[in-house]
């Protein structure tokens, strides 16, 4: 049954309680200019008729050809949603504003900074320019509709203008984050037959270049589908290059008209797929689609993030992540607001950096992982502080749980306790945010608040039970909603055995939760079977079989136990062939190999040698008995253990 053995390091429920009993409201004058002022009522007539909801919230996009019907559910769980319907996600993201209204030409879409202080600005016309050209430079090297591209490229305006070409040719974008390895880099590629690869020559982290080119070059000696590596000059490095398939970012575009035609999507077409941990090694292609994607993003931009019309949006996440694709891109972009993009380190160099790019580029909405608050709570309140902020108005929060301690350093001293947090739960799966608050909602510090309108979640146990306030149980999704993961790319069985074959006719999220007597949710984490070390999510397995593939291991378990800083590290449990001897050397030389094979995002914090690990009869190892083990917890139920 459900196991609560982990509770302690997850959440002290203690600590929840006291912050559950505390409410935070707007002030009458915020709350009052908000879009949506009176919370319950907005959650009222949604819940009437979600799909009537949905279907006004499609109606502010544009349409090629109106759909004929909202959501068809014949064939469970492949939804369909907007039924016929012809559109493009690029094209709403950017061409509609441009052909509908010569004001935003001049309007910025992109503000992007670099650690070094370098800025770049596009307008709205200006992207659509770079976009156009891209896609005709794409064209003409063969990529067409339905295919698919790889990106492995920094935080810079690049990657934007190549994620809106994939999608405005109908081309499926796969994003790569340049935090993974070649060889992570390589699987993703030959898993979704890429054709072409966008790249840069590097990324500045510390002041050091990271060299991404080399990762390219070595992952395409691995892929073969990449026919044609384009790659962005953003450092100035030196970097190999080979003649036949490589060809710098400028000179592929160079020559190209900037007027592109634009495809006439089916809403349930592809629009791209990114990959995503979960319980085997082998990661998963979520796909997401051009129609109810596009339609469930821009409605949480005005639902959640309240935007207007003319809003400066900043969020920390890398575009690699869905985070990035959902809320960097194109929600900002389906708004028609500006986007701000930091390629960098939070706290080059110094402490300040964050709340200096807010104060710089006038930042209206600051939207941000619980990693990064409590890494700026250690160094210290005197940073905020010293900055006002003035056009802050709205926090956000997303990637874990966020502690209650974090929340209020975080309410306190960057929001100067005017500016209200959206705890945002929500996954690669769901495209959108999903439990979130509005800004007109009364918050309690560490709560992701309620489902979003339209949205019914529950915590419920192994039967699909709904379990009673308090209790820890799953969170599931019982009804479907337009952003929703449509199926596993090239592996619809996967899709359905893991979202949909534990709670009959319910999302199975992979979280646990539970439910105070409000109503509120409160996140405990993953299942025993995905880390989230500083929000990035990475599965046990994936690390699991990379140490296996070192030839001194026979076998790994691998935990994730609790950091102040990272919310969860890495410890792998490791079973030695009989002629290794252990050693700290051996160690090291471990963790530079999960390094190399799964890349810098997955650190391991500590490794300890062991003789056997504990397993099920049917020989998988219980992750959640050495978890506890660690931890000095309870067991919990351990009647499968051998
Ligand atoms: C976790 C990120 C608590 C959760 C958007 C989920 C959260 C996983 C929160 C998805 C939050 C995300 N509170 N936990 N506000 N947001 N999570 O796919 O465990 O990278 O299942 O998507 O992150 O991670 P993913």
């Amino acid at each position: 049954m459900f196991n609560m053995a982990n509770k302690k390091d997850k959440r002290e429920l203690t600590d929840v309680l006291l912050s559950a009993q505390k409410l935070y409201k707007p002030s009458k004058e915020f709350q009052k200019n908000t879009n949506f002022p009176d919370y319950e009522k907005t959650l009222k007539t949604a819940a009437k008729n979600p799909l009537k909801f949905w279907e006004e919230a499609a109606e502010k996009l544009s349409w090629f050809q109106k759909w004929d019907q909202v959501l068809d559910d014949k064939n469970k769980p492949f939804y369909k949603w907007f039924v016929n319907g012809k559109c493009n996600l690029a094209y709403n993201a950017l061409d509609r504003h441009i052909e509908n209204n010569p004001k935003m030409h001049n309007k910025k879409a992109i503000i992007w900074e670099d650690e070094t202080g370098r800025v770049r600005k596009f307008t709205y016309l200006e992207l659509y320019k770079e976009v156009n050209k891209l896609v005709n430079a794409m064209k003409n090297s063969g990529v067409e509709r339905g295919d698919r591209v790889a990106i492995y490229m920094p935080n810079i305006p690049e990657i934007v203008f190549a994620m809106l070409a994939c999608a405005k040719i109908g081309a499926m974008h796969s994003v790569v984050y340049a935090g993974f390895s070649a060889k992570a880099l390589a699987d993703r590629i030959e898993d979704a037959q890429a054709k072409i690869l966008f790249t840069a020559d590097g990324s500045f982290r510390r002041g050091k270049i990271i060299d991404l080119k080399t990762i390219a070059d070595d992952a395409v000696k691995q892929a073969k589908s990449v026919k044609k590596v384009i790659v962005v000059k953003n450092n100035n490095a030196k970097v190999n290059f080979n003649k036949k398939v490589d060809i710098w970012y400028n000179d592929f575009v160079k020559g190209f008209s900037d007027v592109a035609h634009c495809a006439e999507m089916d809403s349930e077409d592809p629009a791209f797929v990114l990959y995503t941990s979960g319980t085997t090694s082998k990661p998963k292609g979520v796909i997401h689609v051009h129609g109810g994607y596009a339609v469930n993003v821009l409605q949480t931009m005005e639902y959640v993030w309240d935007v207007k019309g003319d809003e400066i949006f900043w969020c920390t996440a890398d575009p690699g992540w869905i985070t990035g694709h959902s809320y960097i891109i194109y929600g900002p972009l389906l708004a028609g607001i500006t986007t701000v993009m930091y390629e960098g380190m939070p706290d080059m160099p110094k402490p300040d950096r964050i709340w200096k790019v807010v104060e710089k580029h006038k930042v209206n909405v600051l939207y941000t992982a619980p990693t990064l608050i409590r890494a700026m709570m250690k160094y210290g309140a005197k940073w905020p502080q010293a900055h006002k902020m003035p056009t802050l108005r709205l926090l956000g929060s997303v990637g874990e749980p966020i502690n209650p301690e974090a929340w209020k350093w975080y309410y306190k001293y960057v929001g100067k306790s005017k500016c209200p947090i959206m705890d945002t739960w929500w996954q690669t799966e769901t495209g959108a945010n999903m439990l979130t608050p509005l800004p007109s909602a009364p918050l309690k510090a560490g709560s992701a608040c309620k489902p979003f309108p339209g949205i019914i979640a529950d915590v419920v146990d192994k039967k699909g039970k709904s379990v009673p306030v308090g209790k820890g149980g799953y969170l599931i999704i019982r009804n479907q909603w337009p952003g929703m993961i449509r199926t596993i790319f090239n592996n619809p069985e996967r899709y359905i055995k893991t979202y949909w074959s534990q709670v009959k006719g319910s999302y199975f999220a992979g979280d646990v939760a539970f439910k105070d007597k409000d109503g509120y949710f409160w996140i405990q984490g993953r299942t025993d079977d995905v880390l989230k070390v500083a929000g990035h999510r990475i599965g046990t397995a994936e690390v699991e079989s990379s140490f296996v593939s070192h030839k001194a291991v026979v076998e790994a378990g691998v935990v994730g136990v609790p950091d102040p800083i990272k919310g969860e590290v890495i410890k792998a449990f490791i079973i030695l062939t009989a002629k290794t001897k252990p050693s700290d050397e051996l160690k090291m030389e471990l963790k530079k190999h999960v390094r190399k094979e799964i890349g810098p995002v997955a650190v391991i914090k500590d490794i300890e040698f062991v003789e056997k690990l504990p397993k099920t009869r049917s020989g998988k190892i219980m992750r959640r008995v050495l978890k506890a083990k660690e931890l000095g917890l309870p067991l919990g139920d351990t009647s499968s253990l051998v």
